[in-house]
């Protein structure tokens, strides 16, 4: 706490002296019966009147799963955050849990890529292990997974492409939902598909649902941009994709009232969350989302952002506990619900300090 005596010293009656006053004479203040400055005086009044308080319960931790045993292999681009055998991640989502944040995000870092992806659906395959590796020591911890095809496929896109280098909307379909499934099966509590093709979210809820898993929930990536800020990601899970770029299913940066679109036809579609992504460019569309849907709203504090305030601090520009509080408070102040964020951890700690 930063206040001194000084501060807390009673200079109020002066104030009341200014505002009686009918002012005229040149000399004279302006009579200010509004005096915002009132509620910042001190730590306790501000504390009192703050609008947004972040919580680790409101955290989502992304945790990057990779095949082995005792493996942990820091991420060149996003410091202080690892590819994680399962063992390994386990007691990365113990040392979340501990700190009262209820949910991890999982990547597959995939051991066999192909031209389909087959990894991704695969039983045996990173995230499913990993999956049962966190349910069966963690029981109560919310494992979500990422649905999508781009960290499996040989050629890096988030869905089939055809001979002509096209990603193919319908034929995608099916291959996520057989991914969710697989997802849910290994005990995963919540699917998240990031892929942006047209009708994957009910898809999805469809093949859940003819399973006997209406319990599963699923959260889409609905407002998902087609953005430079997931940059390190892609070095994390090696997804870059190896021609074009994901324009033609990704959103454009330039776009809101779309986002709005995409968030509603997700919610019809049978989506118990929306998301934004990224977040901190985004924080328009956040609040946009927010106000048109009535279903919980996630946002994706994503690796780009991550790794500019690593990046800053690491330089010693700017100071890492005070910028990353900033960063997230503005998030959920847009009226994100839930944010995803490798600062959760972190986070997480000082907000307990
Ligand atoms: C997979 C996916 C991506 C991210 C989450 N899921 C990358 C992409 O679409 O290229 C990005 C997350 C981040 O940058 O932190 N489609």
């Amino acid at each position: 706490m930063t206040d001194t005596r000084e501060e807390l010293a009673p200079s109020a009656s002066g104030v009341e002296a200014i505002e009686s006053r009918t002012g005229g004479a040149g000399e004279a203040p302006p009579t200010l019966r509004r005096r915002p400055r009132r509620l910042r005086r001190t730590g306790a009044i501000r504390d009192m009147v703050r609008e947004t308080r972040l919580r680790p319960q409101q955290f989502i931790y992304p945790l990057f799963a990779t095949s082995g045993s005792n493996t942990q292999e820091e991420i060149d681009a996003l410091p202080g955050q690892y590819r994680l055998s399962p063992d390994r991640l386990v007691e990365q989502a113990k040392r979340a849990w501990d700190l009262g944040i209820p949910a991890v995000l999982l990547f597959g870092h995939a051991e066999h890529k192909d031209e389909i992806g087959s990894e991704a659906a695969d039983p045996r395959g990173i995230t499913q292990q990993a999956v049962r590796a966190l349910k069966s020591n963690l029981p109560d911890l919310v494992v979500m997974t990422d649905v999508c095809l781009c960290a499996y496929t040989t050629h890096g896109h988030c869905g089939l492409v055809d001979e002509n280098g096209q990603v193919l909307n319908d034929p995608t379909l099916e291959v996520l939902a057989k991914v969710a499934l697989s997802h849910a099966e290994a005990g995963a509590d919540t699917v998240a598909p990031s892929d942006m093709m047209d009708g994957r979210v009910g898809a999805i809820r469809q093949a859940l649902d003819a399973a006997g898993r209406e319990d599963i929930g699923i959260m889409a990536y609905a407002a998902k941009y087609a953005s430079a800020f997931y940059g390190p990601f892609r070095e994390a899970v090696d997804s870059a994709p190896q021609f074009g770029d994901r324009r033609g299913y990704q959103m454009d940066p330039a776009n809101c009232r779309e986002a709005v679109r995409e968030a509603k036809l997700d919610v019809e579609e049978g989506a118990d969350i929306v998301m934004v992504k990224p977040a901190l460019a985004y924080l328009d569309v956040i609040a946009a989302v927010r106000s048109a849907v009535d279903v919980p709203v996630a946002a994706y504090n994503v690796s780009g952002e991550y790794a500019m305030v690593a990046a800053a601090a690491e330089r010693g520009w700017v100071e890492p506990r005070a910028l990353t509080l900033e960063v997230l408070t503005s998030i959920a102040r847009a009226g994100a619900d839930m944010i995803i964020t490798y600062h959760a951890l972190e986070a997480a700690a000082w907000l307990k300090a």
